[in-house]
């Protein structure tokens, strides 16, 4: 039973917008849309061909204008409203739909698709056209620094400090629609439950590498169990 005042945590990763039609990272092959991890998320990547890099998240942030919100983003968006606890929900994704659903108390650890960012003065702007090499920074004029505002391997996540102070006070920590690879997102359910009562559920299409972290397992797609989910947690 959870507390009406409970301090939740939620993080989500792509299994949150695949029925929303944005494919979500690791398929059969391994390959993000065809190409290899390591030649698209990068800086190694990005230095090495950045047209390539710059093509591929152009084409994402494209489709970004394609895609709407699932009944799952409603549902967080409404339990942040009307929670009476604390609220965070962290996402690993890069697409807009949490904010578009209405998510406010939100942190894009893995950056942003509609945000770029300079490398010369660090300067970060609101972007949904495409980028390239050319592009000419609208700060400090420089040509060849503009980047997506994106975290790629090797690279630090964004606002651990805030992610990691709520994890360490939360009794209620859900985790959505990730498969719990890629570190540190992945070890989030293991800091929630050094809190003494947190309450940990997981839900996801299937089993993870980090599901026997979890006390309670809800499987089945996010935009027909988080609704169900949400109702149960505001009625309590
Ligand atoms: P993955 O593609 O690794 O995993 C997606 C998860 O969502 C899988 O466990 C699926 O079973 C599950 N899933 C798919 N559809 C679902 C649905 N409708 N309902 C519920 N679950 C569903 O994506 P992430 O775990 O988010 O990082 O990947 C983590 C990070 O790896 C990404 O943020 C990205 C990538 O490298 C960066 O770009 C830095």
């Amino acid at each position: 039973m959870i507390k009406p005042n409970a301090s939740i945590v939620v993080l989500t990763g792509a299994g949150m917008s695949a029925e929303s039609g944005v494919p979500t990272f690791r398929g059969v092959d391994g390959l993000w849309e065809g190409h290899r991890i390591e030649d698209v998320a990068s800086p190694e990547g990005f230095a090495r061909d950045p047209e390539l890099v710059h093509r591929f998240y152009n084409l994402r942030r494209a489709a970004l204008n394609t895609v709407e919100p699932n009944a799952g983003h409603v549902a967080l968006a409404r339990l942040e409203r009307e929670w009476r606890g604390r609220f965070l929900l962290v996402t690993q994704n890069v697409d807009d739909l949490h904010e578009r659903a209405g998510s406010e108390k939100l942190i894009h650890m893995h950056g942003e698709l509609r945000k770029a960012r300079c490398e010369c003065c660090d300067a970060v702007f609101a972007w949904t056209k495409d980028l390239d090499s050319g592009t000419r920074c609208r700060a400090c004029g420089e040509i060849g620094g503009m980047r997506p505002h994106i975290v790629w391997f090797g690279e630090f996540p964004f606002e651990m400090e805030t992610i990691m102070g709520a994890l360490k006070r939360a009794d209620l920590f859900l985790c959505i629609g990730t498969s719990g690879v890629v570190y540190p997102a992945a070890g989030f359910a293991q800091i929630a439950a050094e809190r003494p009562g947190c309450h940990l559920i997981e839900m996801n299409l299937e089993s993870t590498a980090i599901s026997r972290q979890f006390d309670e397992h809800i499987i089945g797609p996010v935009a027909v169990e988080l609704p169900k989910l949400v109702e149960q947690l505001l009625a309590a």
